[in-house]
């Protein structure tokens, strides 16, 4: 069935993926719908749409933790999310709102959508507040992923420019899960929408062995041509030794990824995209 689809913060790293997916659905970033103007968004002209995805968010864990970032990131995390809620139920739209392994504390070795919120920072809690917002829309689904690698700024595309440069550098080893890569993401919002799935909590990350930041570091060395051994491992304490306004990190950050199976949706193994991403 075809959507009539709307991207919200359509110029992150999974709204480019989403765009990519969607060249004819409309979409807007903050220039042409700031989520935080709740004016702005009950009164925009939402006729012809029926789905709302929001790629929207403040990322910046730890500027979330200082004065001007915490009320950023309620506002665009949380209390936006809250607008979204209120035009998607008033002008009867689905919601599809991006939810994180931070709205956990890492103690369970893997996450189901069950799991009852722990959330450990500033993000992670207007994280888990923005699912709370979400989730009062009658029709919603939340995806909560994990590591996101797309077009923008990121961990994979970091490491490469390391290995390029000559760093050899120390990469946390005691914080584990998978990365997701935003054109998985994009394909399991497209399999749940036109597959008409039950509406509620999905986790979505790629699939594959859970693994720490220092082992997707040497991945990216080996497969940029470079040797692994220069990348090694730092427990969490010591790379932020003496560094402070450091937001906490979950410790296992792995997503139970058996619901979304279960609709027939298989993300790519990471480190199969990995590859091609690199390649790309
Ligand atoms: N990145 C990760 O590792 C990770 C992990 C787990 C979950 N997630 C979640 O996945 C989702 C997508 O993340 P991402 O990495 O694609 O994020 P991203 O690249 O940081 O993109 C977020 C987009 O939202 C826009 N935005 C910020 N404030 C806005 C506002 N008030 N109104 C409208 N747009 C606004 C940003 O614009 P500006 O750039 O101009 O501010 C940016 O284009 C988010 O919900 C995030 O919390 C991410």
């Amino acid at each position: 069935m075809s959507k009539n689809i709307f991207i919200v913060g359509a110029n992150g790293q999974l709204g480019t993926a989403l765009r990519e997916l969607y060249p004819e659905a409309a979409s807007a970033d903050v220039d042409e719908l700031d989520i935080t103007n709740e004016a702005s968004v009950m009164s925009y002209n939402w006729s012809g749409i029926d789905t709302v995805i929001n790629a929207a968010a403040y990322t910046n864990v730890d500027g979330a933790e200082t004065t001007e970032g915490r009320r950023a990131a309620w506002a665009v995390n949380a209390a936006a999310v809250g607008h979204l809620s209120r035009a998607c139920s008033q002008y009867d739209m689905a919601l599809v709102h991006i939810s994180s392994d931070y709205v956990f504390d890492g103690m369970q070795e893997t996450h189901t959508e069950t799991e009852a919120f722990s959330p450990l920072g500033v993000y992670a809690q207007t994280k888990a507040a923005g699912d709370i917002a979400a989730s009062l829309t009658p029709k919603h689904f939340i995806l909560r992923t994990s590591w996101v690698i797309g077009d923008g700024n990121n961990f994979v595309r970091t490491m490469k420019s390391l290995a390029e440069k000559g760093i050899d550098p120390s990469v946390v080893n005691d914080q584990v899960g998978r990365i997701t890569f935003t054109r998985d993401l994009a394909l399991g919002i497209q399999h749940l929408l036109e597959n008409d799935a039950s509406t509620g909590i999905y986790n979505l990350t790629n699939e594959g062995e859970s693994v720490s930041w220092e082992m997707i570091a040497k991945d990216v060395y080996s497969l940029c041509g470079h040797d692994p051994g220069r990348v090694s491992g730092v427990t969490t304490e010591q790379y932020y030794e003496g560094k402070s306004g450091i937001a906490p990190r979950p410790l296992q950050s792995t997503l139970d990824l058996a619901k979304i199976s279960k609709t027939g949706f298989t993300p790519r193994n990471w480190r199969t995209a990995l590859e091609e991403y690199l390649t790309e």
